[in-house]
């Protein structure tokens, strides 16, 4: 190859290692700065408002196991099935289950008042917390969970509009750091066995 094409030939060579070596160390670095090569970005701090009416945040959970989920109280099917798969799970474990804090988090808290969470959350684990807020509270904790939600296409002008989102499970250890994520296909019997495996 003539002298000048190898230049060009390394240049290029040489942008790429660039472009990569940014796109690498951007990877491994989380919104508060460094972080070790491999731990997953999900969770952080939130504020939100409880079922009571109480505005509460990450830190009141410190100390204990948080298993959560995010979904809709008017959502058909998804989410009451995996807030009882969740809630038979707990049940399940016994001691161990004690250790683990439910927490239901609405992506539609235009319709899922405190009141509406209270409610709804009484079908379910008697432990269980529903955890609602301003639109922009659940943006925040959806964003630093990685949650998608956003209304099903061709129900968006109806008062019974759905919602699609992510049906990912969620464990956070009492330090408030992502430990690991169930499927939504997980039954109760796996999901009990997956806990049990981590928890101390
Ligand atoms: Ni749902």
């Amino acid at each position: 190859m003539p002298s000048r094409q190898k230049l060009i030939f390394a240049l290029v060579v040489l942008l790429i290692a660039a472009v990569t070596g940014a796109g690498a160390l951007w990877l491994t670095r989380g919104p508060g700065g460094p972080i070790s090569s491999g731990e997953a970005l999900v969770g952080g701090p939130f504020t939100l408002t409880d079922q009571n009416g109480k505005r509460v945040t990450d830190q009141d959970f410190r100390g204990k196991y948080m298993l959560v989920f995010f979904g809709f109280t008017f959502c058909p099917d998804v989410c009451p099935s995996e807030l009882q798969v969740m809630s038979a799970a707990l049940d399940e474990l016994g001691p161990v289950g004690e250790k683990i804090q439910p927490v239901f988090i609405t992506i539609d808290p235009a319709r899922d008042t405190p009141e509406a969470m209270k409610l709804y959350i009484s079908n379910f684990h008697p432990r269980m917390v529903g955890l609602t807020g301003s639109d922009q509270d659940i943006a925040a904790v959806a964003k630093a969970y990685r949650v998608y939600y956003a209304k099903a296409k061709g129900s968006e002008s109806s008062p019974d509009y759905l919602m699609d989102h992510s049906t990912i499970l969620y464990l956070m250890g009492p330090d408030g750091k992502f430990v690991k994520h169930f499927t939504y296909n997980t039954d109760v019997k796996a999901l009990a066995e997956g806990l049990r495996n981590v928890i101390q």
